[in-house]
């Protein structure tokens, strides 16, 4: 069997038959329980959702009251987003805007967002130049929060969902920032909640200058 190629044709095909088949269990999906844990308690500003997905985390951030830019290359995904938040009511829906962009392209205006946030994304191209232009978003005393699915569980040694993935890990996202203007907050990997899953690396920087 050929390996799959995590383009924007493989995602969209993705979420469209997810959502076909299931969208009511992804209506049900928690926001991320580390995104959670670590952004609940900062004072909701700008914020970017970077393959931002069917939205469970966009719609978190904006009822806490986040204006969010919920940016992902397909379009089920942001229409299933959309229509969730129109059904939270205005309050929420008007705090987001959803757009469909490729993020190997698409760039947010630097210092931009008070809280940047990046879960689960394949990098198409390397990871620390992924890593710095997501933190290129980031306003000075802003958060950086990404999180990344690691492909061999350490426990086991057994191949997780996201072997064959490249994403974020603690040691790529450290070497890829400066440390003279970012402070790491949380640079480690946390159980999943999913048991025989693995583990997530888990960062949190913020930007000091
Ligand atoms: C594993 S899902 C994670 C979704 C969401 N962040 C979450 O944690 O539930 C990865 C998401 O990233 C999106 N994605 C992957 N590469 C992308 C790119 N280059 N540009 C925009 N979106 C991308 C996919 O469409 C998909 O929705």
């Amino acid at each position: 069997m050929s390996k799959p190629i995590y383009d924007q044709p493989f995602w969209e095909r993705l979420w469209s038959n997810t959502l076909r088949e299931h969208a009511d269990k992804v209506a049900q999906r928690a926001p991320n329980a580390h995104l959670v844990g670590e952004v609940g308690n900062l004072h909701p500003g700008r914020a970017l959702d970077a393959g931002c997905g069917h939205g469970a985390d966009t719609l978190w951030l904006a009822a806490h009251g986040w204006h969010v830019t919920a940016v992902d290359f397909s379009a089920s995904a942001l229409a299933h987003g959309r229509s969730m938040a129109e059904a939270l009511g205005a309050d929420v829906s008007e705090r987001i805007a959803w757009v469909e962009g490729d993020l190997a392209t698409w760039a947010a205006m630097p210092g931009a967002f008070d809280l940047v946030v990046c879960l689960y994304v394949h990098a198409a191209g390397a990871v620390d130049e992924m890593v710095r232009r997501m933190a290129k978003g980031v306003a000075v005393g802003g958060t950086l929060f990404l999180v990344g699915h690691r492909p061999i569980d350490p426990a086991t040694g057994a191949a997780t969902a996201a072997a064959g993935q490249v994403q974020v890990s603690v040691e790529s996202a450290v070497a890829a920032l400066d440390p003279r203007h970012w402070e790491w907050v949380v640079a480690e990997e946390r159980p999943r909640s999913i048991a025989g899953t693995g583990v997530d690396a888990v960062l949190r920087a913020r930007r000091l200058s």
